[in-house]
């Protein structure tokens, strides 16, 4: 398998990973002007009409961008940096200490690839990545790798703190719908937590080249660690492209496909991509909270009515993620396979 943290350090980007121009990173549809809500977790603000102020903040970025970062979130700087750096370290080592991870079966608790597990035909991706289960613990530590030094502790440690983090946040969705506060709690949540470590070595030419293609996440909610090496991640904003700046210690929040769909489309899962730089290596953490397989998807009752009428199909999870991976390049159409109207 090719990786591209094991390519030697080249002056021109090889063929193979230049796409089409069509598919490159145009730079005149980036809005420079906008950025991402940046929402303090820290509790207990009441603003004056009485109202919780994160609760606030969060439904208000979420229904007008559908991605904010978070600071004071309780997980300290050094404990994220700590797992980018573990990580980052691991996509370093010696090529033939990584071969023996390598595969793109979805089954394993733990793989390393490049590129995209999806469109293996077209051009390939300026990223490396490893594919995790992470949660419950005891079910895949042992299936973890053990170096780096310390990379099963660091992984477990940051899991659970991640894992709260996003309770949490979805408590805070779930009253800003008027939904009963653990609404998201049960099965919707408590699918295994999977996490997807992108590694984006430094490029020749950005200009030609993709860390990942525009994309919606399939999973409930995304929450990202990106380090403050350099900008790379941008997401969909009024048919423009705005960046996900750096912010030491934030996390970037992102809805998944079931979140728009359970909240009938009153959150949304928004279009993002990753762009590569020349100058240093990226490494984003996305830990993905899944649904479980067996868990009845579909618009929430309490936000359906004559009015709004449910815009999406029920289905169980598993049937989605069927869809998905055979939807290969195009799924993105997933969605609308589900959508009613
Ligand atoms: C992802 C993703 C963005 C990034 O892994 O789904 O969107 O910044 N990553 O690497
Ligand atoms: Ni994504």
């Amino acid at each position: 398998m090719e990786l591209v943290s094991n390519l030697p350090v080249y002056q021109t980007v090889p063929e193979r990973y230049i796409f089409p121009p069509d598919k490159r990173p145009a730079n005149d549809i980036v809005n420079h002007s906008i950025n991402l809500p940046v929402i303090d977790l820290r509790g207990g603000r009441i603003d004056s009409d009485g109202q919780d102020e994160i609760i606030r903040d969060i439904m208000k970025a979420g229904k007008e961008f559908g991605f904010f970062q978070v600071i004071n979130h309780g997980i300290s700087t050094k404990t994220i940096d700590n797992m980018l750096q573990v990580c980052e370290n691991f996509f370093k080592m010696p090529a033939q200490e990584k071969e023996r991870y390598y595969s793109d079966d979805m089954s394993r608790a733990f793989f390393l690839n490049s590129s995209t597990q999806y469109d293996k035909s077209q051009t390939r991706y300026w990223r490396d990545y490893l594919r995790i289960a992470c949660y419950p613990i005891e079910e895949f530590v042992d299936q973890w790798p053990e170096k780096p030094e310390n990379f099963r502790e660091i992984l477990s440690e940051y899991t659970l703190r991640v894992r709260e983090i996003a309770s949490k946040i979805l408590k805070l969705i779930a009253e800003g719908l008027g939904l009963h506060k653990d609404y998201f709690a049960g099965d919707l949540s408590k699918g295994n937590i999977k996490m997807e470590v992108n590694f984006y070595p430094p490029c020749p030419d950005p200009s030609l080249t993709m860390g990942l293609l525009p994309h919606c996440d399939r999973q409930l909610i995304t929450v990202l660690a990106q380090g403050t090496a350099a900008t790379g991640l941008q997401a969909k904003y009024k048919q423009k492209w705005i960046n996900v700046k750096p912010i030491p210690g934030a996390f970037v929040v992102n809805f998944g496909h079931q979140l728009e769909i359970v909240t009938n489309g009153i959150l949304k899962s928004v279009e993002h991509r990753a762009l590569t730089n020349s100058t240093v290596a990226r490494t984003s953490i996305a830990t993905m909270t899944m649904p479980r397989m067996d868990c009845l998807i579909a618009p929430a009752k309490e936000l359906v009515n004559e009015n709004n009428p449910p815009m999406y199909k029920e289905f169980i999870f598993r049937d989605f993620i069927k869809a998905y991976d055979a939807a290969l390049a195009n799924r993105e159409g997933v969605l609308e396979f589900f959508k009613l109207y």
